[in-house]
């Protein structure tokens, strides 16, 4: 049974992770507090995970009915992320585990979102291909073993989260945008306005989505406020169009290379309808298998790090005490 922590962003989260059961998983979120800034305020964050962390921890541990005695090994986020908010939950799990004498496990963030996919219910079991989306990154992973995966290709600049938070930003929608433009598109045409999909041509699997928002913006100058605000549904409906096109092409890319049986998607957009709707009618038309995890396990969580953890080597006492957090992508992503 592991304990597992993760606060590389705004989220702080802790679970409770028994192989691919999750007993408990706690995430209280700091949205509300960097709403009025409009994104993720570093030092806030930072500060806003200390005076949780410990709290969290309690609660996952009391809803699992278990206490840190029952633990096998304490798992924590040590990046890519805010650096100061990956320290506090570093620190806090070093704490723990070497109160305890137990094994630490370090885990790479994007691997928790892959290893989401390894929970119950129904598990997926390698290989398949996965679309990692969220607020930090945009990538296609070949996943061949549970303990790591090869990046097949990657956003060239903005991630597809990032280009739906400054979207929501630009059209007033608030933070976190995805849920927003999500909402606000429901009541719109997809059709109404021409926003570029951008590498659609190009013959590889990266991403690209600057100049999406770049498009947005220029479009929202160009109809001035009141026009934007009366076609906020339509401009969201289409904007979100672009975003979607653009993952699920890609996606196809892979996925019809006949090498993955499976799909699977993750990080915080994969909570996205559109996205989930579109991957489920690609899969049914590659006769593919789909594997949608729930909401709550897309979004920032620590069961997914749990779950990751549980098939990657340990580090014992005392020998994490020296182990450092990382703020940006490793190469140490490629199974060995
Ligand atoms: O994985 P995550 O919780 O945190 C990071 O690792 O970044 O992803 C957060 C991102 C944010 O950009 C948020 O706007 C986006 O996921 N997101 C969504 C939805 N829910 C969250 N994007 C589109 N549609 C959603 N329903
Ligand atoms: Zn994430």
């Amino acid at each position: 049974m592991i304990l597992a922590l993760e606060t590389s962003c705004d989220d702080t989260c802790a679970a409770v992770v028994d192989g691919p059961r999750v007993l408990s998983s706690i995430v209280s979120s700091q949205a509300s507090l960097h709403e009025r800034f409009g994104g993720v305020v570093p030092e806030v964050a930072s500060r806003q995970h200390l005076e949780l962390v410990n709290g969290v921890v309690t609660a996952a541990l009391a809803d699992a009915g278990v206490s840190l005695a029952d633990a096998d090994a304490i798992a924590v986020t040590s990046g890519p992320g805010l650096i100061g908010a990956l320290l506090v939950g570093l620190s806090t799990a070093k704490g723990l585990a070497a109160a305890s004498r137990l094994p630490l496990v370090p885990v790479d963030h994007l691997h928790g979102h892959v290893a989401a996919n390894f929970l119950e219910p129904e598990p997926l079991a390698p290989p398949f291909l996965c679309l990692v989306a969220s607020g930090g990154h945009t990538l296609l992973a070949g996943v061949r073993e549970r303990s790591g995966f090869e990046p097949l290709g990657a956003t060239l600049d903005d991630a597809a989260g990032e280009a739906f938070d400054k979207g929501a930003r630009l059209l007033g929608l608030g933070y976190p945008g995805g849920p927003a433009i999500q909402a606000a598109a429901e009541a719109g045409d997809p059709e109404a306005f021409d926003f570029p999909v951008a590498m659609s041509r190009d013959p590889g699997l990266d991403f690209s989505f600057s100049g999406l928002k770049t498009a947005l913006v220029y479009r929202v100058r160009e109809l001035g406020e009141e026009a934007t605000r009366e076609a906020t549904p339509d401009l969201a409906a289409s904007y979100q169009r672009a975003i979607v096109d653009q993952l699920i092409g890609k996606l196809r890319r892979a996925a019809s290379s006949g090498e993955w049986p499976a799909v699977a998607l993750g990080g915080g957009v994969a909570a996205n309808a559109e996205l989930r709707r579109r991957t489920a009618e690609l899969c049914a038309e590659l006769g593919l298998r789909l594997k949608l995890v729930a909401i709550e396990l897309c979004t920032d969580n620590a069961a997914m790090i749990g779950s990751a953890a549980g098939v990657l080597e340990s580090i014992s006492y005392p020998h994490y005490l020296s182990y450092d957090a990382f703020a940006t992508d490793r190469n140490s992503l490629r199974p060995s």
